[in-house]
């Protein structure tokens, strides 16, 4: 195909992308709700999709904020024996997420709360998802960001601007309006400052520096400054190696609880060229 042909396609295929990213706008009721998105329900393959990515079970609650006419609370429940929690502004749209839900035969799995997202207690949430704009996942996502370390959250069609995803996936790919995004983020814990590590018999002084999930740090100690390498945080799980001055670089894996790191056992083997490390002390000094 010429090449003109193709950057001619790519546009046409990012243009109808970027529109199906877009919920519908409806006119607003009269007499109804202010809302801050109005309605377009998340079409069932891309309501699995989110469920997927998000890796949904039997011992998660679903929150879907915004949930519309229950199109994602209900097929948490159905598709994967998931509890959910089916919160929306409007009156009407609520009503008919109940009833969907008794019709689905799964109205034991899921509660409906009329209220504002904005206003919502998102705790017992272990997977949050939306279907809303970009504007307004910005202003949650520091409500988001102070959930606990591992919740996941899903949106279709919006991302969190400089918050990257964990994972993105393509959904609904035979739309006639292209395909949607589905984008999944991990809350990552808090581990920015100043941490002392002691491991094989040795004490360093660790500064990590996070941006979301991604870290970046320094180890220290007599005569000895090295950079952690690959470091990652998924949730409340840390993971680095730390080059010694002597043997092969340390490998830790340990779960965040506040100030403290633990060791954890990592699923799958340590990188190549490390040594796992499973006693070691790590505690936050200065945030
Ligand atoms: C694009 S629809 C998504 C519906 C559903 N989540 C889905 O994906 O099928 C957005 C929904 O958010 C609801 N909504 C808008 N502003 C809201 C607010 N401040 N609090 C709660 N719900 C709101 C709307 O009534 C609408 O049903």
């Amino acid at each position: 195909m010429p090449r003109l042909s193709l950057t001619v396609l790519g546009l046409v295929v990012a243009a109808s992308a970027a529109f199906a990213q877009q919920p519908v706008t409806q006119p607003q009721r009269p007499g109804g709700p202010k809302l801050d998105v109005d309605f377009e329900a998340t079409p069932p393959v891309v309501a699995k999709a989110m469920l997927d990515i998000a890796n949904v079970g039997p011992d998660d609650t679903v929150m879907d904020l915004g949930c519309g006419e229950g199109d994602i609370a209900n097929a948490a429940a159905r598709l994967k024996g998931a509890r959910a929690i089916c919160l929306e502004l409007d009156p009407l749209r609520i009503a008919k997420a109940r009833e969907n839900a008794a019709r689905l035969g799964v109205a034991d799995r899921v509660s409906f709360i009329e209220g504002d997202l904005f206003q919502a207690d998102l705790t017992p949430a272990t997977v949050v998802t939306l279907f809303l704009w970009d504007t307004i996942n910005l202003k949650l996502r520091p409500k988001i960001l102070d959930l606990a370390p591992g919740t996941r959250i899903v949106s279709h069609g919006h991302d969190m601007g400089d918050w990257r995803p964990d994972r993105t996936a393509w959904a609904n790919r035979q739309s006639k309006d292209g395909p949607s995004a589905v984008y999944l983020w991990i809350v990552p814990a808090k581990i920015a400052g100043a941490w002392t590590l002691t491991a094989e018999g040795e004490t360093y002084t660790l500064d990590l520096t996070q941006r979301y999930q991604q870290i970046t740090g320094t180890a220290s100690a007599a005569r000895f400054v090295a950079r952690l390498r690959n470091a990652r945080l998924q949730g409340p799980i840390l993971t680095f190696d730390l080059p010694r001055s002597k043997g092969p670089p340390l490998r830790i894996a340990g779960r965040v609880e506040n100030d403290r790191i633990v060791p954890v056992a990592e699923d799958g083997a340590a990188p190549r060229g490390a040594t796992p490390s499973l006693a070691f002390d790590l505690v936050r000094t200065k945030p």
